[in-house]
């Protein structure tokens, strides 16, 4: 396989271009992305050329609604969903609040939620209230060494009550991949849906949503190289039977229906940027656009996933020589597996203390729980002092984790 051209790559991405900004190692990606030209043109453009109402039959209007459709159809083509399959919301903290308000409008006495305590609080928090409404809250149980889900714990707390499987692609903490289509699979043969969040695992990998055969698939577009907004995919068939979360003269648009405030246009207009960047990698690897762009995206993140392999090997590597540091999920190097999102605490020096020496050789790194309140406790950690988190992506290099690899030698 080829590999990664990443001075391509990092010339995409104005943090890169400007002294002031490309001195830092990026190492907090799991919190938010850097963004491409892609994108921030697209951004710029709208706001100085066509920031006015859309879909108003009138020059920039229009120009403006063509933006914001052309984003729907490119992000959906990425995950082989159909447009109307896809909604764009403020978050996804926000986005699973509104189905969650939805789903209560649904529910039967007796009937029956599974949540984790694995996810960020996002994919729990929203579900665990609706024992308000009258659900039943079961929970799938983390191992309490490891931090991983085991599905054969999930299995038996499948019922015909049970209405959803709430869970994650790939946790922000312990990274580890979980079987999402067995799982869906699974939920589906006691005609359960599942709600999964992806926020961790699409920046490494945009799934096929089809393949999958998930019924709610979620994440946010600011940590996978675009603007604050969270996207939520949802199967057609579903979206057609949803509670209306949206005006109600507005219910037959199956992308209003989980957004119940208006959308933010100029975010929405830039966000095919992020395919733009994606078709721009595949055609520099490849030297062709030829093919859909779903299967660009899969060649892309092969790309990816081999780069990002080779970046977390030393990294593990270093982590896994110190007797007193545990790395949370698979302490592996294989991007099959896991993410390279690499969750660490040490037994003798605070996780604030590593975070503050990795910032003084100009790393960016992650300190805390990471709103994965319930797993952080469940493993035992402090939860006030929480985990350091090295969370790289593609655009990160060997030389960056070189540097953190120097610092954390040092100190540990
Ligand atoms: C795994 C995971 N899920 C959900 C969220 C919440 O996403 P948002 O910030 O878009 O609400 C985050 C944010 O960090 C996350 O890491």
């Amino acid at each position: 396989m080829k590999p990664l051209d990443l001075d391509f790559i990092r010339a995409q991405f104005p943090a890169y271009q400007n002294e002031e900004t490309a001195g830092w190692a990026y190492m907090e990606n799991a919190g938010g992305s850097l963004v491409p030209s892609q994108v921030t043109d697209k951004l710029i453009h709208f706001y100085t050329k066509t920031k006015v109402q859309p879909y108003s039959g009138y020059g920039p209007s229009d120009q403006a609604g063509e933006a914001m459709d052309r984003s729907h159809r490119l992000l959906a083509e990425a995950i082989n969903a159909q447009p109307e399959e896809i909604s764009f919301g403020p978050s996804t903290t926000q986005n699973t609040y509104v189905m969650a308000q939805a789903i209560a409008e649904e529910l039967k006495p007796g009937d029956e939620i599974i949540v984790t305590n694995q996810d960020h609080e996002a994919n729990i928090g929203a579900w665990r209230r609706l024992e308000n409404r009258g659900a039943t809250i079961r929970e799938w149980q983390v191992d309490r060494q490891t931090g991983l889900l085991d599905p054969e714990n999930l299995y038996p707390l499948l019922n015909d009550k049970t209405k959803l499987v709430c869970f994650t692609h790939c946790s922000n903490i312990a990274a580890t991949i979980n079987p999402v289509k067995a799982i869906a699979k699974a939920a589906h043969e006691v005609d359960a849906k599942v709600v999964v969040d992806a926020v961790s695992y699409a920046p490494h990998c945009l799934a096929d949503v089809k393949q999958l055969d998930v019924d709610f698939y979620l994440f946010s577009l600011y940590k996978t190289y675009g603007p604050h907004l969270g996207l939520i995919y949802g199967k057609q068939e579903h979206m057609h039977n949803i509670a209306n979360q949206g005006h109600f003269f507005n219910q037959d648009y199956l992308g209003k229906r989980l957004t119940p405030a208006g959308p933010n246009h100029a975010e929405i207009g830039c966000a095919g940027g992020i395919v733009d960047y994606f078709t721009d990698v595949y055609q520099h690897h490849f030297g062709d656009t030829n093919g859909s762009v779903r299967t660009q995206v899969d060649a892309i993140f092969n790309l990816f996933g081999q780069h990002e392999q080779t970046l977390m090997e030393p990294l593990l590597a270093c982590l896994n020589t110190k007797q007193h540091v545990k790395v949370v999920g698979l302490p592996v190097a294989d991007h099959e597996r896991r993410a390279p999102t690499i969750a660490f605490y040490s037994n003798k020096m605070k996780s604030a203390d590593i975070a503050q020496a990795l910032i003084d050789a100009k790393i960016g790194p992650g300190q805390s729980h990471f709103y994965a309140y319930r797993l952080i406790d469940n493993l035992g950690i402090d939860t006030d002092d929480g985990v350091v988190r090295l969370s790289l992506v593609h655009y990160n290099s060997a030389e960056d984790v070189e540097r953190a690899v120097a610092v954390l030698d040092t100190i540990l």
